[in-house]
């Protein structure tokens, strides 16, 4: 039976993973979920497996060298997947210094925590040892409004947000690990997720929420900024291909084929709440397109991300299967069966985020 640890498995992605891995594989794996439980992360996004036989949870920071490498030593772990970090671009420009802490000293104690467990005496590491490190397309920076440039695993790396950078760096750590050590990981850069359990100071499930209490809906800019969207159980099932059938030491794109500008995005989730909300519902007259309000940019806005996802689907066979206008139907309605979920995640410090952010 393998033993995977999954670093950051009580966030958004991270979550759906484990829920992924779960449905997929059942009782042939164990999973190890190491979480420090910043704002981010939520044992409630775990609740229905938390009693498995196979589920450990784990609180721990992965800056803490001693918590790791005891995990590691008290158990015989096969596959690192690796998702903790602070994610949120907007509170990078904040306050960047948690992000260097965590997403590259956080990379960097992952990396030597299995590294220390893995290499055997003469330097080589033991057999079917794999770790693979979830980043982001933001490393490559903006690309201009012009359909016909993507990014692709050669793109030059060239991040601008303090996020972007320190994922960057840690990107650059496990490529370093890998050409030094050969070290037997993977590294992901992926587009933007949605979906289920995502915390409500990212796009999408601000908008739902906003809009189905009839709050403004604030876009930056001009609103015309792309991003290319994919169904999170998507990426899930991409980085367990990556991680099983993936060439050691390569990095993989991961994107939705999916552009879309900012407010087209709020536009076709208003139609979608419109349609989905039965007659007669309160909140059907407050979601009105009168909501959307135009803001202040962000500082250093990126203008489009896309991702060419042709090495993952020629080498791999994963290609990206949840439509837009699927997904965003099954991620709201998840978000109508899951009122409690929203009203415990945005009670006390988001309101605090919220008011500061948007004032
Ligand atoms: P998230 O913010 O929802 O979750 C991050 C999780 O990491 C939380 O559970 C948090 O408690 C945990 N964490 C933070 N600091 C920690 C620390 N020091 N020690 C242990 N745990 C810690 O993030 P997400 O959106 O699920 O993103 C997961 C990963 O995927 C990140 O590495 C992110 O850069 C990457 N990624 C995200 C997207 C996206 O669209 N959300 C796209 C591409 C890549
Ligand atoms: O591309 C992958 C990245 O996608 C991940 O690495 C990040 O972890 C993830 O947060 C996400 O970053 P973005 O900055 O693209 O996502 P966000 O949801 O914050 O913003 C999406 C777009 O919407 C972006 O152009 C900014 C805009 N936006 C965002 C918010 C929160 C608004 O116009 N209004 C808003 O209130």
């Amino acid at each position: 039976m393998r033993t995977y640890l999954v670093t950051g498995g009580a966030g958004f992605i991270g979550s759906n993973y484990i829920h992924y891995m779960f449905k997929k594989y059942d009782n042939d794996i164990r999973i190890i979920n190491v979480d420090v439980l910043t704002y981010a992360g939520n044992l409630e996004n775990l609740k229905d497996i938390e009693d498995r036989d196979n589920y450990t949870f784990v609180k721990a920071d992965i800056c803490d060298k001693e918590a790791i490498s005891k995990i590691f030593s008290e158990n015989d772990i096969d596959r690192v997947v690796h998702f903790a970090a602070e994610s949120h671009v907007d509170r990078s420009i904040r306050n960047p210094e948690v992000f260097v802490n965590t997403n590259v000293l956080g990379t960097a104690v992952m990396l030597n925590c299995a590294k220390a467990a893995w290499e055997n005496e003469d330097g080589t590491f033991k057999e079917d040892k794999k770790f693979l490190h979830v980043s982001t397309d933001e490393v490559y920076g903006s690309l201009p409004d012009d359909d016909t440039a993507f990014f692709y695993e050669t793109s030059p790396i060239d991040p601008h947000s303090p996020y972007s950078a320190s994922k960057a760096s840690s990107d650059m750590l496990v490529k370093a690990y890998i050409d030094t050590y050969h070290f037997p990981a993977n590294i992901t850069n992926c587009s933007n997720n949605y979906g289920p359990y995502q915390f409500p100071e990212k796009l999408i499930p601000l908008i739902i929420n906003n809009a189905l209490q009839g709050k403004k809906l604030p876009v930056y800019g001009d609103g015309k900024n792309v991003r290319d969207w994919l169904y999170v159980e998507d990426h899930a099932k991409a980085i367990d291909m990556v991680q099983e059938q993936g060439k050691l030491g390569e990095r993989y794109n991961i994107g939705g084929h999916n552009e879309k500008q900012n407010i087209e995005i709020i536009e076709i989730i208003l139609d979608t709440l419109q349609e989905m909300l039965p007659e007669g519902d309160p909140r059907k007259e407050l979601v009105s397109r009168d909501l959307i309000t135009y803001v202040e940019d962000r500082k250093g806005h990126d203008r489009r991300y896309a991702i060419a996802p042709d090495k993952i689907k020629e080498e791999i066979g994963w290609y990206p299967e949840t439509m837009f206008k699927d997904g965003i139907k099954l991620t709201i309605k998840w978000f109508f069966e899951n009122e409690d979920w929203m009203k415990n995640v945005t009670s006390g410090d988001y309101q605090k985020y919220y008011a500061e952010m948007y004032k």
